[in-house]
């Protein structure tokens, strides 16, 4: 192996294209090379449009690149979706579920005891602070409040590495600060490798500059 070995994620000379018409590609991705260690948080900033979402969508193995490679530790995205979670911009709870439920929907394909799938239920109400709502339902919480339960669906998985799609996207200036502020707690608690695609440069937070 190379330096790549200690390398959580790497990507290497990376292209991704859509069919957009007979005969036409649209080049989304262009040669993009990344080496992601393991409990970095990466921003990836960029215009709407400009590939976030495909580079993420590429990662948790939904879709398939033209060129390139994509290795988490040495496998390719499709072979290693169990440790690796994703948070949609849409949050995609359920409003007919309370918090709990929402957050129990994540774990019903991993088998584990009624006692550990509510001790990591409670673990994740804790860490996000939301055991006060854990009864409620989504569509009597706030936005901000629901984006962190879709956080805490996608923690209680016990992923290493969690992908955030713009999650932020629609949010007021302060309740973006202060969720950004709480994600980079999380990040340092659960020591889990973070990449956040943004299109806020105030969301440029990365790893490599928290010292
Ligand atoms: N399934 C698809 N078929 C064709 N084109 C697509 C498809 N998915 C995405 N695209 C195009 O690829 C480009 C990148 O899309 P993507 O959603 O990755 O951008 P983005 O950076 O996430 O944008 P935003 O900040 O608005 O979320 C866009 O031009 C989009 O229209
Ligand atoms: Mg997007």
């Amino acid at each position: 192996m190379t330096e790549h070995s200690q390398c959580r994620i790497t990507i290497q000379n990376l292209y991704k294209s859509y069919s957009t018409a007979p005969d036409q590609q649209t080049q989304v991705l262009e040669d993009i090379n990344l080496d992601i260690h393991a409990g970095d948080f990466v921003s990836v900033i960029g215009h709407a449009g400009c590939g976030k979402s495909t580079l993420l969508r590429l990662l948790k193995g939904l879709e398939q690149h033209q060129q390139g490679q994509i290795l988490i530790q040495g496998k390719q995205p499709a072979e290693h979706l169990p440790n690796l979670s994703i948070v949609y911009q849409d949050h995609r709870l359920f409003n007919w579920l309370s918090v709990t439920e929402n957050i129990r929907m994540a774990l019903h394909q991993i088998p584990l005891s009624k006692e550990e799938e509510n001790r990591r239920i409670q673990e994740q109400l804790e860490l996000l602070q939301l055991t006060p709502f854990k009864d409620a339902y989504p569509s009597h919480l706030s936005a901000g409040m629901n984006l962190k339960v879709a956080i805490a669906k996608s923690l209680v998985t016990q992923p290493d590495i969690l992908l955030l799609d713009d999650p932020f996207a629609g949010l007021d200036a302060l309740m973006r600060h202060h969720l950004h502020e709480e994600l980079q707690r999380i990040w340092k608690t659960k020591k889990i490798t973070v990449i956040l695609a943004t299109q806020d440069i105030a969301e440029q937070f990365s790893s490599r500059d928290a010292g």
